[in-house]
């Protein structure tokens, strides 16, 4: 059985002090209230990483990951922070290919697979991020695409790597705009990203691959949409901001 994952994506939010706060804040409710087998993950900015992985010390259930990270190795990359520098600070996990990063960035599916090649070079696990925006939903088109940034990305991986990765479907249209996707939109999506991952690596393959929902996930929604059969946790941005939400979106885990 897949281990359900609930990661918060905090995106450029909060300063030093906010961003202690709050990881204590949902740690100590996540010991206090949380029970079951759920891995939590918080992606926090790049200059948070160590303090909040620091005040996390050996925390089992909760890690901390990056929201990006360079294609390239080292060197001459003004701004630019790469795969071996998160691997130094014991960071675990990486956000790759959010729609923020494809739309204001300018991330393709050729970056995307360097990107992740070079994140699992390091021994990082990627939070691949796929989904379809509003007017692609609409023309349904939406399965054909999120099919298409997979294996772009993705599937010049061999089998045993692609089981390191964990996917992410975020429609596009459901990000930061309240408007979820419904249980039923989410799994029908999720069944087809696993039916094409089965298609290429085999069932076994496809079915030990966790395919997080991300977009307006909250204390009110979470449950329903974890409870789908191939929902295996959720991408949380906004409602991973505030504690009490974001402790009530992982007991929904
Ligand atoms: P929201 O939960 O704010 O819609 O953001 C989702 C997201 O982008 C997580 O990566």
């Amino acid at each position: 059985m897949r281990q359900k994952i609930v990661a918060g994506n905090w995106k450029m939010n909060k300063t030093l002090e906010e961003a202690n706060i709050l990881a204590s804040e949902i740690t100590g409710m996540v010991a206090d209230e949380v029970k079951g087998d759920v891995k939590v993950i918080f992606c926090v900015p790049f200059p948070y990483l160590l303090p909040i992985k620091n005040q996390l010390g050996n925390n089992a259930r909760i890690s901390v990951g990056a929201q990006n990270c360079s294609e390239h190795e080292s060197g001459a990359y003004t701004g630019e922070t790469s795969a071996a520098m998160l691997k130094s600070l014991g960071v675990p996990y990486v956000i790759l290919g959010h729609s923020e990063r494809r739309q204001y960035f300018g991330e393709d599916a050729a970056l995307l697979a360097k990107k992740t090649d070079i994140a699992l070079k390091h021994g990082l696990t990627p939070i691949f991020c796929c989904g379809e925006p509003l007017e692609v939903r609409e023309s349904n088109g939406h399965e054909a695409l999120v099919k298409k940034q997979v294996e772009e990305s993705l599937f010049h991986l061999d089998a045993d790597t692609i089981k390191k990765i964990i996917i992410a479907y975020e429609p596009v249209w459901a990000i930061g705009t309240g408007k979820t996707a419904s249980a039923q939109q989410a799994q029908d999506m999720h069944a087809v990203i696993r039916k094409h991952l089965a298609s290429k690596y085999g069932q076994a393959v496809a079915d030990s691959i966790a395919i997080l929902y991300g977009g307006s996930v909250n204390a009110a929604n979470a449950k329903e949409l974890f409870a789908c059969p191939d929902v295996d946790g959720g991408l949380v941005g906004g409602a991973s901001l505030k504690s009490r939400e974001f402790a009530e979106v992982i007991k929904g885990a």
